[in-house]
């Protein structure tokens, strides 16, 4: 899920030059290499997978690599450990704050929970608070609770003293379908927890000097572990499995490389979106003046098109800003393609008969149809899957199926230019890694991402044999746990 425009607001920095020139922090070896546990498979249809990764000599720059659990493909989890607590955390590139909710949490979502809470009297305190936003106008939640500190491990890679949010307050859910919270993979600059410990430190608002020297030491997790070089390669990849229509892939998350037999060459490469501070982006430090920094995980896009036709552009005028592109924020954490509304209506009525017939009624379509939704990106086209297109649309049913993989988002505006969030569906057929280059100077190492099409060239096919083997199944497809 992407943190709401709004929560940027919270993100205020002294406008006044520092006078004192603070460097980047020296690259700290307060790490360790340790083993995560995996979780209790709760609520998980997939098994928690794991690579052990080697204790390596302390010279070496490491990577690691975990396992992704998956809830009906609509909620993707990673284990980590939080001091002597192993949990799980749904995977979310649209934020960049890390929290899991503490015992102490007795909100309803809370208190129907089934994952293992951080508990209360093993906090390190750091005195300050936070409060998280997420969502959209229609969709907004909130975590917030008091900022601790504790040694943090993911994907076999361990680092001390990480902040992160012991939440006592939210409505957010995800701490439901196995999870505890949110780890946030976005830029240090849409970090709440950041800005908030960063003052605390210094008992007053940051400056953009003092923010940007902080990232390898108070920068959300996977970020300073780049930052302070730590890591092979400043990047972490993401693959996605499919657990409805047809059981494939596997979902992974790698951090520092590659996944194994992956070529760098096969992936195409984009640049992330920097933002202006006009544009909600953050102010340049003085020490590297005239530096434009990413805010999110966001691409421009060319045309998109379905079944091999490109789709009219969109009409709709974003909100108080004016742009001459089309981006697309690539977003685990939203279970949903979503987009303007005007292409999101043209596509359901494309392939829905009955949509077509009333906007009102459910986009229903044969479960056999097969679509191909293609985003172009970097001059390729990257589709959706077939099977990640449609589900089931009701129970023990192999010929009624439902688009619920496409909705309409609210347009661009201030802290968010993109038109485009594309979620899990679209990630569940393209892999895709996310370089954060340099990220105290951005211009030295661009952020960029690469995508790689996990799409076989006989995925209808593939979705008519998941369909016939539905049918001879009394309707209910593989990995349909009724
Ligand atoms: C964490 O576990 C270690 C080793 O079992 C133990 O010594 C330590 O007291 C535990 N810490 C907390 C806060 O429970
Ligand atoms: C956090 O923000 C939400 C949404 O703005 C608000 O409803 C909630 O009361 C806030 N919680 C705290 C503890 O400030
Ligand atoms: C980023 O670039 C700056 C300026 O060239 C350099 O000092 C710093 O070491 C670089 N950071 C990383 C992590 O490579
Ligand atoms: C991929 O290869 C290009 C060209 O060789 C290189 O510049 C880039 O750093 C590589 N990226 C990654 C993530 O390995
Ligand atoms: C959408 O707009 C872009 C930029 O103006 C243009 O290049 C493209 O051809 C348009 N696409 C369609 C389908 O009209
Ligand atoms: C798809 O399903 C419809 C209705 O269930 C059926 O009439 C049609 O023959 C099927 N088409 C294919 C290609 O299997
Ligand atoms: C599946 O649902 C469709 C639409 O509601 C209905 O026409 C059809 O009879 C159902 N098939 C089965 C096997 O229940
Ligand atoms: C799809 O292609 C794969 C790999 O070439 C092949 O093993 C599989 O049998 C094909 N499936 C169908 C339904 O065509």
């Amino acid at each position: 899920m992407y943190t709401a425009p709004a929560s940027l607001c919270a993100l205020l920095f002294l406008l006044l030059p520092a006078l004192v020139i603070a460097l980047p922090v020296k690259p700290s070896n307060n790490w360790v290499v340790s083993h995560a546990k995996p979780v209790a498979r709760r609520g998980l249809s997939v098994p928690l997978q794991r690579r052990e990764v080697d204790r390596r000599n302390a010279e070496t720059l490491l990577a690691g690599s975990i396992g992704v659990g998956d809830v009906g493909d609509t909620f993707y989890t990673v284990a980590i450990k939080i001091g002597n607590t192993t949990t799980a955390v749904n995977l979310d590139t649209g934020s960049s704050d890390l929290w899991i909710m503490s015992d102490g949490c007795q909100t309803p979502v809370c208190k129907r929970s089934t994952a293992t809470p951080f508990p209360a009297e093993s906090m390190h305190l750091t005195g300050a608070t936070v409060n998280l936003t997420y969502g959209d106008s229609l969709t907004g939640t909130h975590a917030s609770g008091p900022i601790v500190m504790d040694e943090v491990t993911l994907a076999g890679l361990a680092m001390q003293m990480q902040p992160l949010a012991a939440v006592s307050n939210t409505d957010n859910t995800a701490v439901l379908n196995g999870g505890a919270g949110i780890i946030g993979l976005g830029f240090p600059s849409q970090s709440n927890i950041q800005s908030a410990v960063v003052s605390e430190k210094f008992g007053r608002s940051v400056t953009a000097n003092e923010f940007v020297s902080h990232i390898s030491s108070l920068g959300p997790l996977v970020s300073r572990m780049a930052a302070a070089s730590i890591i092979q390669q400043p990047l972490f990849t993401v693959t996605l499995q499919r657990d409805t229509i047809d059981v494939s892939g596997n979902g992974q998350l790698t951090i520092g490389e590659l996944p194994d037999g992956v070529d760098n060459s096969s992936l195409t490469w984009v640049p992330v979106r920097l933002y202006s501070t006009t544009d909600g982006g953050l102010q340049a430090p003085t020490y590297a003046a005239g530096e434009t920094y990413p805010l999110r995980w966001e691409v421009a896009i060319g045309n998109v098109y379905l079944d091999g036709k490109p789709l009219a552009n969109s009409t709709i005028e974003p909100n108080g800003i004016a742009t001459s592109f089309v981006d697309a924020l690539i977003d685990t954490g939203n279970s949903l393609i979503r987009g303007p509304s005007d292409i999101v209506n043209n596509i359901l009525s494309s392939v829905s008969p009955a949509y077509a017939s009333n906007a009102k009624s459910k986009p229903t379509l044969s479960c056999n149809s097969s679509h191909s939704l293609a985003f172009e990106i970097g001059g390729q086209l990257f589709s959706v899957d077939p099977r990640d297109f449609l589900s089931q649309n009701s129970a023990g049913n192999a010929t009624d199926c439902v688009v619920s993989s496409v909705a309409p988002t609210d347009p661009p505006g201030f802290g968010s230019l993109f038109s485009w969030s594309l979620g899990d569906p679209f990630l569940k057929s393209n892999l895709v890694a996310f370089y954060y280059g340099n990220l105290t100077h951005p211009w030295e190492d661009p952020p960029r991402i690469g995508f790689l099409s996990m799409v076989p060239s006989n995925a209808s096919a593939l979705l008519g044999d998941a369909v016939t083997a539905a049918m001879e199944n009394g309707g209910k497809f593989e990995g349909d746990p009724r």
